[in-house]
């Protein structure tokens, strides 16, 4: 069989600072556990933009498409603020995320042990927190059409659309089901029926989806509510659904409580492919921090345990997935620290660079 194919996307800001130490463990694994990938690299965001004049181009675009895993930095920064909004870094996020139809974002929020006195929230309120917020990509209020600024009796009006069909919020409730299979099986689904048809929508089709997990108990909460439940007692949720716009909130929300947005890693899975495999992407939560950029300060955490969720829901090595992942903790409970996660206690933080190499020892010491 043909070696596994990724594709990366460094991006912009500390994208291919991070990227870097990612590639360390790539090849770590080429050396150590015998899976060769062929890795190919292009360019998105304002580093695309830089280049063609667009956020990403469409031989970038074909590229994603035919690679089995595209693994994606960061977008965005300050150069690119005052671009027309068509070619915006994030626009070529939005494309592949669209046109790879990657419809089911997975984002953990795992508190690792060693971190949970960082936590904005008392560490026993979040200590082996572990929950999975399952975004839905494609569709809401991001793509909805009408969409745009235009001019009503002489004043702009902005407008955006929130449209879900019925088959969207399926597909995405189903793939919230079947991870609350192989978790604690417990679902809850967030909207604003209250205010929102497409949040009934929402309730009512989870609700029927939800005849076919008869074993996974099913709730339903508004979205604010979800927010502020969130950050008071947020162990009582196993797997989280919602839609694209409040799973961007709730996920930034969700992250924080595990001490630093450099942590958190995720999945946006689509449909299989002819070999089986799902059309993914994998990237970290955070963005490109331009106020950090090229110091070495960040934390390649994030990027590294996007990586390994790759190795898990692309290329069936949950193993190794488990490898990296625990070589993570590792490193943590060692002391292990980047700026980011300096408490108010202080300490010397380590770089990007050292990180990356305290994770690949940690897992040479494991192999
Ligand atoms: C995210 C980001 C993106 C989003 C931006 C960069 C377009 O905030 O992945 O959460 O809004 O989806
Ligand atoms: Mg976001």
């Amino acid at each position: 069989m043909a070696n596994p194919s990724l594709l990366i996307l460094a991006g912009d800001g500390i994208g291919p600072e991070v990227m870097d130490e990612v590639k360390k463990v790539i090849s770590w694994m080429g050396d150590n556990r015998g899976v060769t990938f062929d890795v190919s690299e292009d360019l998105v965001g304002g580093a695309a933009y830089d280049k063609h004049g667009v956020p990403l181009a469409d031989a970038t675009m074909d590229k994603a498409q035919e690679v089995d895993a595209v693994l994606l930095g960061a977008v965005g920064g300050p150069a690119y603020d005052d671009l027309d909004f068509s070619v915006k870094p994030e626009r070529g996020l939005l494309r592949l995320r669209k046109e790879m139809d990657l419809f089911a974002n997975l984002r953990p929020a795992q508190c690792f042990d060693a971190l949970s006195d960082f936590s904005s929230l008392k560490p026993e309120l979040v200590a082996g927190l572990d929950i999975m917020i399952v975004r839905e990509l494609t569709s809401g209020v991001y793509f909805g059409e009408p969409r745009g600024i235009h001019i009503e009796d002489n004043m702009r009006v902005g407008v955006n659309t929130q449209r879900y069909t019925e088959a969207e919020i399926e597909r995405g409730a189903r793939a919230a089901f079947e991870l609350a299979m192989k978790r604690d099986k417990k679902l809850c689904s967030m909207e604003k029926a209250n205010v929102m048809e497409s949040g009934i929508l929402w309730r009512d089709v989870v609700t029927e989806v939800s005849a076919d997990y008869p074993q996974v108990e099913l709730s339903h909460m508004y979205a604010d509510n979800g927010a502020m439940q969130l950050v008071r007692a947020p162990k009582q949720f196993d797997v989280i659904y919602t839609d694209n716009l409040f799973g961007d909130i709730l996920s930034d929300c969700a992250a924080m409580l595990t001490g630093s947005l450099g942590m958190l890693p995720s999945a946006s899975l689509g449909l299989p492919m002819a070999n089986g495999r799902p059309k993914a992407m994998y990237e970290p939560v955070h963005g490109s921090a331009p106020d950090i950029t090229g110091m070495g300060k960040a934390n390649p955490i994030a990027c590294i345990l996007s990586f390994a969720m790759a190795l898990r829901y692309s290329f069936d090595m949950g193993d190794e997935a488990t490898m990296v992942e625990n070589a993570v903790e590792k490193v943590l409970a060692d002391g292990a620290r980047t700026a980011d996660l300096m408490g108010p206690e202080g300490g010397t933080p380590i770089s990007t660079t050292q990180m990356g190499d305290a994770i690949l020892a940690a897992l040479g010491a494991a192999a």
